[in-house]
């Protein structure tokens, strides 16, 4: 008897501590969360499904708690590449009044306006909503947030300006607002965010000149405003970023005049992106004092020769196509690069044999452009030497082999020979790749069989089969 008391007792006791123990989460939070279940209307992958009422919601799928009161303090539920959520942000959130970080990346299909419940927690700090369908304004009074480290919307579809009293949130080190349909000027209170350590409007449809605000960022590492619409020129203060800026990136705008001689300052640049721009001029001799940049894209410019001798290491990715410089030759800086796997020197004026072109690492490369040169000999060699190499593109030369001695990688999936004095028969290789052209050779012979077009295979001195129609026949 006394030892079935002692038995209950215990086991009533253990009972209690374990629910003392267990029993975390606070009842606002779980009402909290299951409302923002219930406004998920479509959850395939099973996101919420650790989401049930009566279970201690510190330990659901994406929520964290904080001591000493485990309150919930952050949300962060990342999508797969398999997995969305449809639905919308429930306002019920902001029960949750101990939040500080709320994280819903790469979800997909959450829609709806923005989720004005954001002014209601007064303890929130960071805010990735990245990769969404949000859309419709941002609210005037975004200024509002004062508190925020973080504020990234990236890939969603809000529209219209971006409000001015983004300059009251003076504590983000992080604004990301690429990949919307923002309209309107850069706002020139941006230089009041003077803890910006990234900054990303990329892809929107901004307007204007870039503003000349950067004299007051001590801090910032990242600058992207790529696939917009800016004109004008690079303003002076960007200068003032030379001693930390890693990342600059304007590429595919409409921005004209000369590279600045400043940019050469730049000691810790590691990706320079100014392609598909109206720069013109020379690129500064000052370049050559960038010896840790991995990456250079200044493709389809205007920019004119002598291109200076670069200092750095080792280039990883490089592209000068489509510009009017004659290069000649292949600069040694490039081909003596240990890391380099992309190289795009399209129209560059380069004139040589191309068995002669030894370069001292074949290993990484996954992209070679070389077309519309002077190029003579074979691409043979290369191609047995680039056990990796998914791209090559060397149309509009005078490259001159036989087809058949062609060593195809097995990672090849884009080879452009077209435009060439490439003869011999079509090999049957090519069936594995994902894109051919050889139209305008000397090839000859059957073609086997493939999906390419006719007009991978037109202008040959004598190829014939499907698809080429017998009236092309030459
Ligand atoms: C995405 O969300 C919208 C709006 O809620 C909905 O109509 C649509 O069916 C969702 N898409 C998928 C794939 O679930
Ligand atoms: C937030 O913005 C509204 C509208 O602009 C304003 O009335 C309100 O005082 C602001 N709240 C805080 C806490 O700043
Ligand atoms: C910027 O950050 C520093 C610390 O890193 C902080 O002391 C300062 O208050 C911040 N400035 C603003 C305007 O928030
Ligand atoms: C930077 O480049 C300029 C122009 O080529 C040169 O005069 C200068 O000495 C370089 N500075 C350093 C520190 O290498
Ligand atoms: C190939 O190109 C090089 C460099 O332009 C030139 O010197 C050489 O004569 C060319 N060879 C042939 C066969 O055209
Ligand atoms: C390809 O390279 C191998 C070894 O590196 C060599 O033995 C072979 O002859 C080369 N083939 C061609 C077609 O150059
Ligand atoms: C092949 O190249 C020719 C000439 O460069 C071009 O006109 C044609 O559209 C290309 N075809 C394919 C399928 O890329």
């Amino acid at each position: 008897m006394a030892i079935t008391t002692f038995f209950s007792f215990s086991f009533i006791l253990v009972l209690s501590l374990f629910t003392l123990i267990s029993a975390k989460c606070h009842p606002d939070d779980e009402q909290a969360l299951l409302s923002f279940k219930s406004a998920i209307t479509a959850d395939p992958s099973a996101m919420l499904s650790s989401w049930k009422p009566a279970t201690d919601c510190c330990i659901w799928a994406g929520i964290s708690c904080q001591a000493p009161n485990n309150r919930v303090n952050s949300i962060s539920l990342s999508g797969q590449p398999n997995s969305y959520l449809s639905g919308t942000i429930s306002s019920s959130l902001s029960k949750l009044r101990f939040l500080d970080g709320i994280y819903l990346e790469n979800t997909r299909n959450l829609s709806g306006p923005f989720p004005t419940v954001l002014f209601h927690l007064p303890n929130l700090r960071y805010v990735y909503i990245e990769n969404n369908k949000l859309s419709g304004r941002l609210p005037t009074n975004i200024g509002n947030l004062t508190r925020l480290y973080a504020l990234s919307l990236e890939g969603n579809r809000f529209s219209g300006k971006i409000p001015s009293s983004i300059s009251k949130l003076t504590e983000l080190s992080q604004l990301k607002l690429g990949g919307n349909h923002f309209t309107g000027t850069i706002p020139d209170g941006i230089r009041q965010l003077k803890n910006l350590t990234l900054l990303a409007l990329d892809r929107n449809k901004l307007t204007g000149s870039i503003p000349d605000i950067f004299t007051s960022f001590s801090d910032l590492r990242v600058l992207r405003l790529s696939y917009n619409r800016f004109s004008g020129n690079i303003p002076a203060s960007i200068s003032g970023l030379a001693p930390l800026l890693a990342y600059l990136e304007l590429g595919h705008n409409s921005l004209s005049r000369r590279i600045p001689d400043f940019l050469g300052k730049f000691r810790a640049l590691d990706t320079l992106d100014l392609s598909w721009n109206r720069f013109s001029g020379t690129v500064p001799k000052t370049f050559g004092n960038l010896t840790k940049i991995f990456n250079l894209d200044l493709s389809h410019n205007q920019l004119i020769d002598p291109f200076p001798v670069m200092n750095v290491k080792g280039i990883e990715s490089l592209d000068l196509s489509y510009n009017k410089f004659h290069l000649k030759q292949i600069p040694k800086w490039v081909s003596s690069s240990p890391i380099i796997y992309s190289l795009k020197l399209a129209k560059c004026g380069i004139q040589m044999k191309l068995d002669d072109w030894n370069p001292s690492e074949t290993y990484f490369y996954d992209y070679i452009d070389l077309s519309e040169n002077e190029i003579n000999g074979s691409s043979v060699k290369l191609l047995n030497r680039t056990d990796y190499l998914v791209g090559f593109w060397g149309s509009g030369n005078r490259l001159k082999f036989n087809l058949e001695s062609l060593k195809f990688p097995a990672t090849l999936k884009t080879l452009d020979l077209s435009r060439n004095l490439v003869y011999g028969k079509v090999p049957k290789a090519v069936t594995g790749l994902n894109s051919f052209n050889v139209s305008h050779n000397k090839l000859c012979g059957a073609l086997p069989a493939t999906t390419f077009p006719a007009s991978s295979f037109a202008g040959n001195s004598c190829l014939c089969g499907s698809p080429l129609a017998p009236w092309l026949w030459k």
